[in-house]
């Protein structure tokens, strides 16, 4: 069946059919259409565009539409390329010839725009819920393994002790900005289209603002040029969708390390774990490796977005129509990954010996060390050449700094006593820590109690 091609005389091939079709993304804003069309319809009828009659009878066909695709029997066929028309068919099959007065005032331009900008809403309404369970997640880890000391990282070698819960609770500050980031974000997609037409407004007398107060959206286009080609929204989402999955595929291989056999510092549940279909002793993170290689797909999606919008010329381009599958699968991407790190991190049981015997290594207190010095009127430099030539001596001797006797010591400074081998805990060299926002037990408890109450 062929629409809106009354002005030719060739019918649409059928290959050109189902290569400019989106029904495959657009099943997934049937919702968002129905719901954009029925604060449309109410307008009209306000504004006396259609009788009261002709806009019950649509709303009614509208409202029977949202159930179907509430049941998900609500089906879209290729040959009317869109939601939109296909809407537009199923009503007039329901409720007759009055179907024809929906479309009054709007182009199919202005109303893509305005499903793509209430699908983004409410993914963004869904992510923060998903980040934020994970937030939980992680605090509750945190507390369960207060006072667990580990082995801090730097260059991926070992550096300095701190606590899990100030490892772990750094994933929680990289989540809240995500949620910043989201939120922000949706106050520039909360913005209606909805009036810009197919992108030059319209001569009838209609209500943009009432459309945008009844679909909760805090304003209205400006410009009705910019209104039906801007996705700065969906590109400004796609970001903040992809650091998120950064930080999803950070943590993920985070995790990945510290329950390896080589580390063994953390153990993940069983119902997280798979296992080889040759080798019946393994225990694999499947789901952070593949959250891990999903962010590849969203920063994807991303790029794909950019480079579609990119030199695109003024006004709407059937381009634009490629910027809703991105917009749709990294939204899933990102949910669906944001719900199984959450399920992993509610599970991790903490090796608390092993985290402990690595945090014990002498030479991760060497910065201990060098502040024990400066602490002394030891020049910060000074302290830490003669510190770095301790260091090289004990390597050269194969020995621990531990093993250094203090007459050893002396000889490197005078300023060193009895009292630098207290040094030598790595409990002892968290609670050193003073300064904010550091792994010291008070700043992390701090911390903690500070994000339990968000
Ligand atoms: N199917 C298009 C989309 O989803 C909307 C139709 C606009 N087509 C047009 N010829 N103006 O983006």
């Amino acid at each position: 069946m062929q629409v809106l091609r009354k002005a030719f005389k060739q019918p649409l091939s059928d290959v050109v059919t189902e290569f400019v079709a989106c029904t495959h993304a657009d099943a997934h804003l049937v919702k968002a259409d129905l719901t954009g069309s029925i604060a449309h319809a109410q307008m009209l009828q306000e504004e006396g565009l259609i009788s009261p009659g002709q806009g019950e009878a649509i709303q009614g066909g509208l409202n029977t539409l949202l159930a179907k695709a509430d049941e998900g029997t609500f089906q879209l066929k290729v040959e009317y390329e869109d939601v939109h028309m296909n809407v537009e068919k199923q009503l007039e099959e329901l409720i007759g010839p009055d179907a024809l007065r929906l479309h009054t005032a709007r182009s199919r331009n202005d109303q893509v725009a305005l499903d793509l900008r209430l699908f983004t809403v409410s993914a963004v309404d869904s992510l923060i819920e998903g980040l934020k369970l994970l937030q939980s997640a992680i605090v509750k880890s945190a507390k369960k393994h207060v006072d667990i000391v580990m082995p801090g990282y730097t260059h991926l070698q070992r550096a300095q002790p701190v606590l899990y819960a100030h490892a772990i609770l750094a994933f929680h500050e990289m989540l809240a900005r995500d949620i910043e980031r989201f939120t922000d974000c949706k106050k520039r997609t909360a913005v209606s289209p909805l009036g810009a037409g197919a992108q030059a407004g319209s001569g009838l007398p209609i209500n943009p603002q009432s459309v945008a107060d009844k679909l909760g959206f805090s304003k209205v286009f400006t410009n009705s040029i910019d209104a039906v080609s801007d996705r700065d929204f969906a590109a400004e989402f796609l970001m903040a969708c992809s650091l998120a999955a950064i930080h999803i595929s950070q943590m993920a291989e985070t995790l990945v390390i510290w329950s390896s056999s080589e580390f063994d510092f953390v153990e993940l549940a069983d119902n997280v774990t798979t296992t080889s279909s040759l080798m019946p002793h393994k225990k694999n993170p499947d789901p952070l490796e593949i959250a891990r290689a999903k962010s590849g797909a969203v920063i994807g999606d991303l790029v794909n977005l950019l480079v579609t919008l990119k030199a695109l010329p003024l006004g709407y381009n059937r381009d634009l129509q490629e910027t809703k599958p991105p917009v749709i699968n990294s939204a899933t991407i990102v949910s669906d990954a944001l719900k199984v790190m959450s399920c992993v991190v509610d599970a991790i049981t903490v090796n608390a010996e092993k985290t402990l015997a690595a945090a014990c290594d002498p030479a991760l207190m060497t910065t201990d060390m060098v502040e024990y010095l400066v602490l002394k009127g030891v020049p910060f430099r000074q302290a830490h050449e003669l510190v770095s030539e301790l260091v090289a001596d004990a390597r050269e001797k194969k020995v621990s700094l531990i093993e250094i006797e203090l007459a050893e010591y002396k000889k490197y400074s005078t300023e060193f006593d009895n009292d630098v081998f207290a040094l030598f805990n790595p409990s002892l060299s968290v609670s050193l820590k003073k300064s904010q926002g550091s792994t010291g037990t008070e700043q992390v408890k701090k911390a903690l109690s500070k994000v339990s109450h968000t």
